[in-house]
């Protein structure tokens, strides 16, 4: 089943055709990963995806619901949730504070007709069950902000989950993480998947090869192929993208 299909969307900035004519399709629990060099567009077309920033053109639906003239927080409601390229977490809240507000933030008419203590309780079960998920119950009372920087990134991970999303936007999760952090990544994101889509932005391609089932190759803001992770490794035109640049793709594709 379709869940996310984005057609033909444009976005300029100025001369720039930073998005030119984008159209791909995200299936219902897939893992769908958008690469490409730097400055591809990637971080763009989630920003479009997301509505963080108004698209010039095209259209966009997520589970048959028209999101192309939605707010940001009309998508959350819809059943799209995000993480940025840079955390989005509260440094000076607990890391219980920080999934406190997101889960109440989130919670909307679903408490409307119990007691206030009944939902505190309610509430406060969720955010436990959420620093469950994401593996940091024991790091329940500490300032979010001194905590290392993959768990930081785990937070951050759960503050988007807490909306239930259908599908989950992660921009470079394993941005600047060692070997160790990005394999808790890995692990993560494939327990996530039992529950929702993802979109996963990410460079790093042993990451990519592992999660992906599909992968879309974003070139000078143009979709260049999209294909399982077999046929994107083996493809040409991929490889000559990516040969003489810093990425590893071209490691990965000799060996
Ligand atoms: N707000 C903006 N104003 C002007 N130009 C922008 C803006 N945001 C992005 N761009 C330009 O649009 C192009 C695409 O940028 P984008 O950040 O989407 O790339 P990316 O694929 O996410 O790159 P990276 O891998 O480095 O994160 C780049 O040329 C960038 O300089
Ligand atoms: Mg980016």
């Amino acid at each position: 089943m379709t869940l996310l299909v984005a057609h033909q969307l444009v976005k300029r900035f100025g001369a720039l055709l930073a998005t030119d004519h984008v159209s791909f399709a995200v299936n219902a629990g897939e893992i769908h990963a958008l690469i490409g060099p730097n400055g591809a567009g990637k971080s763009t077309l989630v920003n479009l995806i997301s509505g963080l920033l108004p698209a010039d053109g095209g259209t966009l639906s997520l589970d048959g619901v028209d999101l192309t003239h939605l707010a940001p927080h009309r998508r959350v409601a819809a059943g799209l949730s995000r993480c940025f390229q840079v955390t989005s977490i509260f440094p000076r809240q607990t890391v219980g504070e920080n999934l406190l507000l997101a889960v109440q933030a989130h919670a909307g008419s679903s408490f409307r007709f119990v007691k206030r203590r009944e939902t505190d309780h309610a509430l406060l079960a969720a955010a436990q069950a959420l620093a469950q998920r994401v593996t940091l119950a024991g790091e329940w009372d500490r300032v979010a902000g001194t905590l290392p920087h993959g768990a930081q990134r785990k937070l951050d991970v759960a503050l988007a989950i807490a909306a239930r999303p259908k599908l989950l936007l992660l921009d470079e999760p394993m941005a600047g993480m060692g070997p160790v952090e990005s394999a808790e990544m890995v692990e993560l994101i494939q327990r996530l998947r039992q529950d929702m889509a993802i979109l996963l932005i990410e460079h790093d391609m042993d990451a990519v090869f592992q999660l992906a089932d599909r992968i879309s190759v974003l070139v000078y803001g143009k979709v260049l192929t999209s294909g399982s992770a077999a046929e994107i490794q083996a493809d040409a035109q991929v490889q000559a993208v990516y040969l003489g640049t810093e990425s590893d793709l071209a490691d990965e594709v000799h060996t």
